[in-house]
């Protein structure tokens, strides 16, 4: 007694012999098969392997039309790389006619007139491969589904510690977070403005939210002071770019290295006057894009020193400084960017 898997498989028959057909069909009814498909003509062989994709092809070599090889060059063809189990029903089965079809895609061979039992037995094991091989088809696309859920989790994990890291950082002022994921976002913004492709304009947009992890190494005392920075303190201000590169050295992810590159060049000037020194385009893309982005939120919000600049005077005087704080070309970009915001304030 077969199993239900046996009796569903299903089987096409091509053979220009209708006789053969017909025996076949018995002998295959008769072991309880039950999706049986036949032609007389080899031509009609493909058109009824995409209709009817069965598990198992039994196929005549010596055909008007189309022999067997060329039926297996068209199946192979449409098939793919899937795995195409074909059973070649020959009375001539000379060395070279199972070298050729084996070379085709043949997966085994029975001589004509065939026995029965002979017969069912093959057709039994190339079935039993057949359901195998789509059993661990469809154990694999289980654990590929598996690996993309993982490693979205993964991803997800490495944003959500990323931004608590940088919460973490600005605690003291910005216990909510806000500004650096304003300036994450508005960096994007300006990356993809400016012309980068989409994966380095995600990463920057992660990265740059911990553009000043490097202050949870200055002291309170400075952080928080409200009057103004003596040239001491602000010296130890200054100091976070360079904790910040050196808390996230040695990252072995794409996004910690750059996160490492925007900590340490955030506060550098197109024109060589910012904290290290750094010029024009010696000066990371990514540290002057954040420049950018850091600055204006800086500008627009209120800070305990500083009251609020509107939208309008921030941009302009991010205009102004083009080519002197700021690359050109990021400041062209922002400017871009805020014509097309939704809420632009000119
Ligand atoms: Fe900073």
């Amino acid at each position: 007694m077969m199993s239900r898997a046996f009796r569903n498989a299903r089987l096409l028959i091509v053979d220009d012999e209708e006789a053969n057909v017909e025996v076949l069909r018995r002998i295959l009814a008769r072991a309880g098969f039950t999706r049986v498909e036949s032609t007389n003509d080899s031509r009609e062989a493909a058109a009824l392997y995409v209709q009817h994709r069965p598990d198992l092809i039994l196929l005549d070599l010596h055909m008007p039309h189309l022999d067997g090889l060329e039926v297996m060059d068209q199946l192979n063809e449409i098939a793919q790389a899937s795995y195409l189990p074909i059973l070649i029903l020959s009375g001539d089965l000379t060395p070279e006619a199972r070298r050729d079809a084996l070379s085709r895609g043949a997966k085994d061979f029975v001589s004509k007139p065939f026995q029965p039992d002979e017969l069912l037995l093959r057709i039994k094991t190339l079935l039993e491969t057949r359901f195998l091989y789509i059993q661990i088809q469809s154990q694999n696309q289980q654990l590929e589904a598996k690996v993309r859920e993982r490693t979205r989790e993964l991803v997800e994990a490495q944003t959500e510690i990323i931004e608590r890291l940088a919460v973490a950082a600005e605690f003291r002022d910005d216990n909510t977070g806000q500004h650096t994921h304003r300036v994450g976002q508005m960096s994007a913004l300006l990356a993809k403005q400016h012309g980068l492709p989409d994966k380095q304009v995600s990463l920057i947009r992660r990265a740059a939210e911990l553009h000043d992890v490097g202050k949870i190494g200055v002291p309170d005392k400075i952080l928080m002071k409200v009057g103004k920075l003596t040239p001491e303190e602000f010296e130890i201000v200054k100091t976070h770019t360079v904790i910040g590169a050196r808390i996230l050295s040695g990252g072995k992810f794409p996004l910690l290295r750059l996160a490492e590159e925007i900590a340490l060049s955030h506060h550098e000037r197109w024109n060589g006057e910012g904290y290290a020194g750094m010029k024009g385009i010696d000066i990371p893309l990514a540290g002057r894009i954040v420049a950018v982005a850091d600055v204006f939120d800086a500008l627009t919000q209120q800070r305990p020193y500083k009251p609020a600049w509107t939208v309008a005077d921030a941009i302009a005087e991010i205009d102004r400084q083009r080519g002197e704080q700021f690359d050109e070309g990021v400041v062209d970009a922002f400017l871009r960017v805020i014509e097309h915001a939704p809420e632009n304030p000119s």
